[in-house]
């Protein structure tokens, strides 16, 4: 089983006489090496009338965005297609999911708070099944998550998701962890050629150094994005059966580093999504982040 459910744990903290610290290193753990933690109700506040309004508004399909994001640091909502009465409740509910899921994980997770970078927050309001996208911007296909525009040297890339449907389950396929997807794929996939071609990294780097505004992208991330369009383009990869199927049912909340959990969205329409980058140095097991398998099998350093 490559989820755990947690029971036990209530909006602000553990039950009583429970080792906290412990627990959170643990789930830290468990997170760092693949699994995914699911809550069966929401453990934060998230009112119903919040989560009711956005799912009434109307739903307008976008190939330019995949989902109405929100930026937490200058308050932005994309991809909102309504009024602007509806656009500022929007924004409201967006802000106020992600501070409280920020201070959630920051709880939850002890060992990440004050480290975590908190990135954006998503509403996902389409159905999943059946969606109309270019294949690299398929979410039904199997792929490890890599951001082009926010380059994470190392760090790792940790997901809030809430099923807001008060009726339907999110349906997800998991692949093989990372260890043995890069164990498989890492070097057909061409590792050692990104790693060695060190040149357009390095104008890059000089590029950024002077102020311009170029993503300064590690050969970590170089690989990373390669590897999110090689996934999603190998028959081979996608009809593999190493595979698990998870419904999330509906008001589910579930973290997960989608950077080392191979993931896609089946079916399911009306989701929230926060994302933090967690910096390697937060790591509480920094030899299981894919950068270290990475630099395990070249052999060479990556960031
Ligand atoms: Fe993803």
């Amino acid at each position: 089983m490559s989820w755990i459910e947690i029971k036990d744990y209530r909006a602000g903290g553990w039950e009583p006489n429970t080792n906290a610290d412990a627990r959170s290193f643990h789930y830290c753990r468990q997170l760092e090496q693949g699994q995914i933690l699911f809550f069966p109700q929401p453990p934060f506040q998230l009112p119903l009338e919040d989560s009711s309004y956005l799912i009434s508004q109307p739903q307008t399909d976008s190939r330019l965005h995949k989902n109405i994001s929100y930026r937490p640091e200058t308050d932005l909502l994309r991809g909102f297609g309504g009024g602007r009465e509806d656009e500022k409740r929007v924004r409201g509910i967006m802000r106020s999911y992600s501070s409280q899921v920020t201070e959630f994980v920051s709880t939850f997770l002890a060992p990440y708070a004050n480290k975590l970078q908190r990135d954006y927050a998503s509403f996902r309001p389409l159905e999943e099944e059946g969606r109309d996208l270019p294949l690299h911007k398929r979410n039904d296909l199997l792929h490890v998550d890599a951001f082009p525009s926010r380059p994470t040297c190392g760090g790792r890339i940790l997901r809030v998701f809430t099923n807001l449907n008060p009726s339907k389950g999110r349906l997800w396929l998991t692949g093989q962890r990372f260890p043995a997807l890069a164990e498989r794929y890492a070097k057909p996939a061409g590792l050692e050629t990104i790693v060695a071609s060190g040149t357009r990294r390095g104008v890059m780097h000089a590029l950024h150094a002077v102020g311009l505004p170029v993503a300064d992208r590690s050969a970590y991330d170089e690989f990373m994005l390669h590897f999110h369009d090689y996934l999603k383009e190998n028959t081979e990869f996608q009809q593999s059966r190493d595979k698990e199927r998870i419904e999330f049912p509906p008001l589910a909340t579930w973290l997960v580093f989608t950077d080392g959990v191979p993931h896609a969205a089946l079916s399911g329409q009306y989701a929230m999504e926060q994302t933090f980058i967690v910096p390697a140095g937060a790591l509480v097991s920094r030899e299981d982040a894919p950068i270290a398998v990475l630099e395990r099998i070249c052999g060479r350093k990556m960031a």
